[in-house]
């Protein structure tokens, strides 16, 4: 089968095991996914990462999802493998998609580069504002923050996870563009933002409509910075 035709079968995949059924279904309609593909194919083309590898564990990256969480490295790595035993991959390739699957929540440092690139698309996109919408809205459902009492700890706790996995990014390429969509936000914005994500996020909220109920409530330039982050204009800049 050409490459190509793999891939198409594997976006399929990923949609039907992830995107359309983690968290209940609530992330149906969610563009993460097609973001964290784009962002690592871009990565790839800067790094000179293999692109086929990177392509396939970008899609397939949150399988794991709907087992619960997707934090282990060994149980992400099994999933992943049991869900492409018959797409006719070499050991080799099979090993290495799903090492990048395996690795991508930063639990353990990736230990190839195409692991890395994939790890670093996904951080990117719990970077900066979006990053704090995008871990709360995982949090809320995972049921570690209540969405009708947002504590000052839920908002250290994301803010900590954020810069967490900035200070994680593995490529020079991906830490530029993390330092760049870093956005300095005081306590109290950050938690308004935490708490109407968490509202949302309980109630099946799409991210990007989040985003949109957001926008009164940041200045100019944070609307234009998450604006970027969600239709990935600031690959423009790299
Ligand atoms: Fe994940
Ligand atoms: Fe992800």
């Amino acid at each position: 089968m050409l490459k190509k035709n793999i891939l198409l079968k594997i976006k399929k995949l990923a949609l039907e095991t992830d995107h359309d059924v983690a968290f209940g279904g609530k992330s149906k309609g969610n563009k993460h996914l097609l973001r964290v593909v784009h962002v690592a194919k871009f990565l790839a083309q800067k790094t000179g990462a293999n692109d086929f590898i990177v392509i396939a564990g970008a899609f397939l990256h949150d399988t794991a999802l709907p087992s619960g969480n997707d934090y282990n490295y060994l149980k992400n790595k099994k999933i992943v493998k049991n869900l492409l035993k018959h797409f006719n991959l070499s050991a080799n390739e099979l090993n290495n998609i799903a090492e990048c699957v395996a690795s991508h929540e930063g639990t353990i440092t990736p230990k190839t580069l195409e692991a890395k690139v994939v790890h670093d698309a996904d951080t990117l996109e719990k970077s900066g504002l979006l990053g704090i919408i995008r871990h709360t809205w995982k949090m809320t459902n995972f049921k570690k923050i209540n969405h009708e009492k947002v504590e000052d700890s839920d908002v250290d706790m994301i803010l900590c996870h954020v810069e967490w996995r900035r200070k994680n990014l593995q490529t020079p390429i991906a830490k530029k563009i993390g330092k760049y969509l870093s956005t300095p936000i005081n306590k109290q914005k950050a938690k308004i933002i935490v708490k109407l994500s968490a509202n949302m996020a309980f109630n099946g909220v799409i991210t990007e409509k989040i985003a949109l109920a957001l926008r009164k409530n940041l200045n100019k330039k944070e609307n234009q910075k998450l604006r970027e982050q969600l239709n990935l204009g600031y690959l423009k800049k790299y």
